[in-house]
């Protein structure tokens, strides 16, 4: 297409039914940030949409499994999923929610719009029933045997294990999950989009309007999804929790539109949400053909995407997707990541122990966008391992491109008195003239890439230059060169050349990296104390970016190493998640007391135990930490000192409850800040099956100090 006049840029609306992981966000939301960062940075108009998807099947199943209402499902992950993204960085402009008015209002009109043109059809149709809940079954309500793989356990749209696409008639003996009972089937009459009217547009828009600008992967499965012939999709349901058909369609009493219909509408309903709260006009943005709309998906979204929803805007006289980046799967560990499974990182997770446990935990923040984007699987699947986060942020992150910064920062302190030191031309030499082309090559290669969302090979050129430029102050060496000053004072010029090159490089590497790593671009504008417009992206490439003369803050850390023992950690905490799942699963009961047996953690030496000091401590204060519901600050004496320990036990006890209290400490344990807060050893907990904690402590009141072996 031309150059767009505007952007409009949506990441697939998550279910509101739980926690997504961050395969989730590294597959549909961390690449379109990053892409929306990049655009911002380039001025261009643009806007970002998403929101939670509060309708379907996955809703009211959790519903049910946590006896509760759709309403409060939906309430209540919506608020998780919205402040998730936000600590992640995810930029939304807005994050609307499908059950809101708006949305209803826009479905109901486009279904409507549609249905009036004569573009549906009405079939009566035999549907799967539950005779003894009284119900007509979704797809996602029948499970049975996966004619593929042979999963017991496969749902009636969708086998998890294999991830082929089925309808409910392929699986071998369906039962329904409401009564556990063979489903029968009843004749309903439901409206259709006939999608074989549009296999000649289907077929020459994707396949070869598109066929060099789209993914290999998406026109695989469009291709594939085409070959088996298009047949016409229902697009409403006889259920009670989802838009409800317009009140005046006939016979479209107590349906509602099928989630899938009604979804990617959220879009437009976003936009139009949008454009009120901003006082803008959404119509270009679905109207207008210089709008450039591309939605990154994850790839069990691809068809909804590339070929229903298209089908739908085209009859509605909306603009078409300019693209659809899907990226593949992302497993762990060396197994599928999956929630209902226990086997996944959750972006909570994450955020609740990296981000929100110590200070600077932007730069957790960035530490995830860093490894994501790197083992983004954008052209297979690809995995996430705990060992691999660590070597990317220690290898990489801190090694390369912190270091970089650090020292260029820390030489011109020691060396140009904290000031950005002039170029001296006349001495200027080739490594110095090659680094500027090099910063000019990189911003090239970045652009490219990002516009043609490779986002990974992006990042790389970023940790290049950072890699070019450490060789270039390695070479230069000038604090081998501050070491001649006094007999010649002319070295200063070679010392001021070579850190002017180096801070202007650290400038660039700002622009470079603020569109996948936000919080650390801002740091360092901090650090060099100029404003974020800085950040804009015609800056890039520029080699007078930071002026000669202007004093610039002493360094800070803009990242930390991950410790072995946090790997560690994080392992063992996603196995128990597993094995405490598959202990809760009902289906799994008949291995319950085998699991429980299971769940010891390996053998250790006792050598290994001795190691551990345990004392008996009197709990002296103790109050509540700020803004984190699950801490407490607690003094605790142990005989010969007193010591300050953050515990994560808020939820259970009051402190005024716990004053004077006995408990065992690990006290030899190394100090670790949690929100701030120097945490000098830990206290030892028992967690009871429901997961409550109980003080493990002597019988009676002992001596404070006393040993526990
Ligand atoms: N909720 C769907 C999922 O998680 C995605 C919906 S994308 C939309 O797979 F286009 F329908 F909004
Ligand atoms: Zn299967």
């Amino acid at each position: 297409m031309n150059k767009p006049a505007r952007y409009l840029i949506t990441s697939a609306l998550p279910y509101a039914n739980g926690p997504k992981h961050i395969g989730h966000l590294a597959g549909a939301y961390l690449p379109a940030d990053i892409y929306v960062r990049y655009l911002r940075a380039k001025k261009e108009d643009v806007v970002y949409v998403c929101g939670s998807d509060e309708h379907g099947a996955a809703i009211t199943i959790q519903a049910l499994k946590e006896k509760t209402t759709p309403r409060a499902i939906v309430d209540k992950y919506h608020a998780m999923l919205k402040s998730n993204m936000a600590d992640l960085g995810i930029s939304f402009d807005i994050y609307h929610r499908t059950s809101e008015p708006i949305h209803h209002e826009t479905a109901q009109e486009f279904f409507t719009a549609l249905n009036n043109k004569g573009d549906l059809i009405q079939k009566e149709t035999e549907q799967f029933y539950d005779e003894e809940a009284k119900s007509f079954l979704a797809d996602r309500y029948i499970i049975g045997t996966c004619p593929v793989c042979a999963n017991e356990s496969a749902y009636g749209d969708q086998c998890e294990k294999c991830g082929t696409s089925l309808s409910p008639d392929q699986l071998i003996n369906p039962r329904s999950t409401l009564s556990g009972k063979p489903p029968s089937k009843r004749s309903t009459t439901h409206w259709f989009l006939p999608l074989d009217r549009h296999e000649d547009f289907l077929k020459e828009w994707i396949l070869k309007e598109h066929k060099e600008d789209w993914k290999v992967n998406v026109l695989g499965q469009c291709k594939s999804w085409m070959d088996l012939g298009l047949q016409p999709r229902a697009v409403t349901r006889d259920l009670e929790w989802g838009v409800p058909l317009p009140a005046d369609v006939v016979g479209g009493k107590g349906k509602v539109l099928y989630v899938w219909f009604d979804a990617p509408i959220g879009y437009i309903s976003a936009t139009k949400q949008w454009a009120l709260d901003n006082n803008k006009d959404w119509k270009p943005y679905w109207h207008d053909k210089d709008t450039k709309l591309v939605h990154f998906i994850g790839k069990d979204n691809i068809v909804f995407h590339a070929i229903i929803f298209p089908v739908m805007l085209k009859l509605h006289g909306n603009i078409l997707p300019d693209n659809v980046p899907s990226n593949e799967f992302m497993n762990l560990e060396g197994d599928k990541m999956s929630t209902s499974r226990g086997w996944s990182i959750e972006m909570d997770d994450y955020i609740n122990d990296f981000v929100k446990q110590e200070n600077g935990g932007d730069m957790m923040v960035d530490a995830l966008r860093y490894y994501l984007t790197q083992i983004a699987p954008e052209t297979k699947d690809s995995e996430f391992t705990w060992k691999g986060f660590q070597d990317a942020v220690n290898s990489e992150l801190v090694a390369i491109f912190g270091n970089y910064v650090n020292r260029t920062f820390v030489l011109m302190h020691k060396l140009c008195n904290g000031k950005v030191p002039p170029m001296h031309m006349d001495i200027a030499d080739d490594a110095d003239r090659k680094m500027f082309e090099e910063i000019q090559n990189t911003k090239i290669k970045i652009q490219d890439l990002i516009e043609s969302y490779k986002f990974r090979d992006a990042l790389y050129e970023v940790i290049d230059l950072a890699r070019k430029g450490n060789k270039y102050m390695q070479d230069k060496e000038p604090w081998i060169v501050a070491k001649s000053l006094v007999a010649d004072a002319s070295a200063q010029k070679l010392i001021d050349n070579c850190l002017h090159v180096c801070l202007q490089l650290t400038a660039n590497l700002a622009v470079f990296v603020n569109p996948f790593l936000p919080f650390t671009a801002k740091k360092m504008c901090y650090m060099m104390k100029v404003v974020d417009k800085i950040l804009n992206w015609e800056n890039a490439g520029k080699s007078k970016l930071v002026s000669v003369g202007y004093s610039l803050r002493p360094p800070e850390l803009l990242f930390r190493k991950i410790e072995d023992e946090e790997v560690k950690a994080q392992v063992e905490k996603l196995k128990n998640k597993k094995l405490k799942m598959e202990n809760t699963d009902p289906k799994s009961t008949t291995e319950k007391t085998e699991t429980v047996v299971a769940n010891v953690k390996p053998e250790i030496q006792f050598d290994d135990f001795a190691k551990i000091d345990l004392k008996i401590a009197t709990i002296v204060t103790a109050e509540k930490v700020e803004k984190a519901d699950k801490l407490l600050q607690l003094e605790v004496d142990l005989g010969f000192e007193k010591r300050t320990i953050v515990s994560g036990i808020a939820e259970y006890f009051k402190p005024e409850d716990i004053v004077g209290k006995q408990v065992v400490v690990a006290a030899n344990l190394a100090p670790r800040k949690m929100r701030g807060i120097e945490s000098q050893g830990m206290i030892l907990m028992a967690e009871d099956k429901g997961g409550k904690l109980h003080f493990v402590n002597p019988e009676t009141i002992i001596d404070t100090g006393s040993g526990v072996s």
